[in-house]
């Protein structure tokens, strides 16, 4: 057994995003979960910071160090996404407000001093939002990219399109020059598009099998994809709504469940019309470096299977 992956997750929750962090507190075996960082994005900060522990608290993981990062992106204005997930960002289920406090050193600080303190290449990076604070981070401490050993990140669409705009998915979007920060920074990158998260769909079926689990935080769960999943069900016609946030932590836990190809991501910053874009070179057309791991396939019923036998175990 080797040592348990040494991860920190920036997150904007989201009840995705807390399906992604309830998969990473389920798999102590794997992960070893140094922090989690929070930043403005499906809702304000204070909304995703009060997020992020009640997560923990529903969860029993009162112990976790959660840090509070930016409260905006680094150039443009914040754009929220409170049509999707609710005014509190985890609207459908009621929880009490959360007890544990956030730490006192600011997110950057923390990713920042953290990457420069473990030993080289053994700290990823897990973003399930904007990516305002590892952007930030890169700016104030260029000295950690070639520490990271991966960046992990939900984001970004080619051949889907976006969700946000008809060009950009919402991460992205919010945030497009910490993006292409990110993506021109060195660190090896690996992006979990629309294109895989538009295959795993919340299914009637899939929420009836999380429900059968008879916990509390699955129950939770269940209340919340329920809420989550009919924007979607309503803009798509579906049956459920894509489940993005947990394809970075399967990733880490299973990368077989996915498919992809390196080639060259740019982001669009220019234009009002395709800023935050992922311009994503598939058919390597361009001639410009590869820098990003792509992914485009991913076995659905395995990434599934895996999430409820996690959620089981809390
Ligand atoms: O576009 C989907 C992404 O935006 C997910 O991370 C969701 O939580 C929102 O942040
Ligand atoms: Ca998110």
């Amino acid at each position: 057994m080797t040592d348990p992956r040494k991860i920190i997750i920036d997150t904007d929750p989201g009840q995705d995003d807390a399906a992604a962090l309830m998969l990473a507190f389920a798999s102590p075996d794997e992960l070893n979960l140094l922090g989690i960082t929070t930043v403005a994005g499906n809702v304000p900060l204070s909304y995703t910071s009060r997020n992020a522990r009640i997560v923990c608290e529903l969860c029993g993981q009162q112990a976790r160090a959660v840090y509070e990062g930016a409260d905006r992106p680094m150039v443009r204005d914040l754009v929220t996404a409170e049509h999707v997930h609710g005014k509190t960002g985890l609207d459908g289920a009621v929880l009490p407000e959360p007890t544990m406090k956030v730490q006192p050193q600011h997110a950057v600080d923390f990713i920042i001093d953290t990457i420069r303190r473990e030993p080289e290449g053994t700290v990823t990076l897990c973003t399930l939002g904007p990516l305002t604070n590892i952007g930030l981070a890169l700016q104030k401490a260029p000295d950690i990219a070639p520490r990271v050993r991966e960046l992990v990140m939900m984001g970004g669409g080619f051949f889907e399109g976006g969700n946000i705009t008809p060009a950009a998915e919402f991460n992205i979007y919010v945030d497009p020059h910490a993006a292409a920060a990110v993506v021109g920074s060195g660190i090896p990158v690996t992006m979990m598009p629309l294109d895989v998260t538009h295959q795993l769909m919340t299914t009637k079926a899939r929420v009836a099998r999380i429900a059968e689990i008879g916990t509390k935080p699955a129950a939770t769960m269940v209340e919340w994809l329920q809420f989550f999943e009919r924007f979607d069900e309503e803009k798509y016609g579906s049956d459920g709504g894509p489940l993005h946030d947990p394809t970075v932590i399967a990733y880490l836990l299973k990368p077989e469940l996915f498919g992809g190809r390196h080639c060259n991501v740019e982001i669009e910053l220019q234009s009002e019309l395709t800023v935050g874009m992922t311009v994503v070179d598939w058919w390597r057309v361009s001639g410009r470096k590869p820098n990003v791991q792509v992914m485009r396939n991913v076995d659905a019923d395995g990434f599934f299977d895996l999430l409820i036998e996690r959620f089981a175990r809390l």
